[in-house]
């Protein structure tokens, strides 16, 4: 029986090797839930490949040995009956690239609800313009739903983006630098948006800028190679950091 929880995630002593490599070294920390936590740290810290452990991409890659436990909802992900496909539906992803397919800008939010199957979203049109709103991009696209998709900017692809993820109603967003090639507006414009999802699900916002993780999340989570170094509200992290790697991190004063 699933145990009940308040945290929507609840990750165990998390190891993840590819062959001798260590690539998280025992990582143990909660997601709460209406809450941005945020994951910092150098490159090669181990941040995307703990992020695609949330939703078990990491499925897809040949040999890792994965050690631990990462509940979602109380419920082992790695249990032999856990759906993957049903746990990416309720653990969406965004990644740093915007991958909006080759159709029209709508073909690309239907797709989510076309794959599926099980409930067909009686008022989809009602469901676009939600998660364009709450993507922040509802007002730039509303007249031209029917072109396509690759001929928004860039800092709008990533916003429809985000929109497909949020049309079949996540419970977590995972989003691995999703501004790391966007100007300063469209980067606004995404952190704004994730101030709105919080209300209704939790987010993981992996990114290499600081400032973004300090002006944006609830708690912080600094990891070093595949450690977490240290967790905490992000004012603490910030201000009054306990390890002294993370002290230097923030402040730019690492390597
Ligand atoms: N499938 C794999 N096999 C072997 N090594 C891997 C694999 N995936 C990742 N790694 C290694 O694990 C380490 C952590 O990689 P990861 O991509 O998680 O880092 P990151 O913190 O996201 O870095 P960046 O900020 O550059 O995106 C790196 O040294 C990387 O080369
Ligand atoms: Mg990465």
């Amino acid at each position: 029986m699933p145990v009940p929880t308040e945290d929507v995630f609840r990750i165990e002593d998390l190891r993840i090797r590819a062959g001798k490599k260590e690539l998280l070294k025992g990582i143990s920390l909660s997601l709460r839930r209406n809450e941005i936590l945020s994951a910092i740290g150098p490159s090669g810290s181990g941040k995307t490949t703990f992020l695609r452990c949330l939703n078990r991409l990491t499925d897809l890659e040949e040999g890792l040995t994965i050690e631990g436990r990462v509940l979602f909802k109380g419920k082992n992900i790695f249990d032999p009956e856990t759906d993957a496909i049903e746990l990416r539906r309720k653990v969406g992803m965004v990644f740093a690239v915007p991958m909006p397919l080759p159709m029209s800008i709508r073909d690309n939010l239907m797709l989510p609800l076309r794959l599926q199957s099980n409930s067909l979203e009686e008022d989809a049109d009602g469901r676009i313009e939600t998660c364009l709103r709450a993507a922040f991009l509802w007002d730039e696209v509303k007249d031209r739903l029917s072109l396509a998709a690759t001929s928004l900017s860039g800092g709008q692809q990533q916003r429809l983006c985000l929109a497909r993820s949020l049309m079949v109603r996540p419970d977590v967003l995972l989003l691995d630098e999703p501004c790391s090639g966007l100007d300063p507006i469209s980067t606004a414009k995404i952190e704004e948006a994730l101030q709105g999802l919080k209300k209704v699900m939790s987010v993981v916002l992996v990114t290499n800028n600081v400032k973004q993780a300090s002006r944006t999340s609830d708690r912080t989570a600094f990891l070093l190679m595949g450690e977490l170094v240290e967790l905490g509200e992000t004012g603490q992290i910030f201000t009054n950091p306990r390890d002294s790697r993370t002290g230097d991190y923030v402040s730019g004063r690492f390597g």
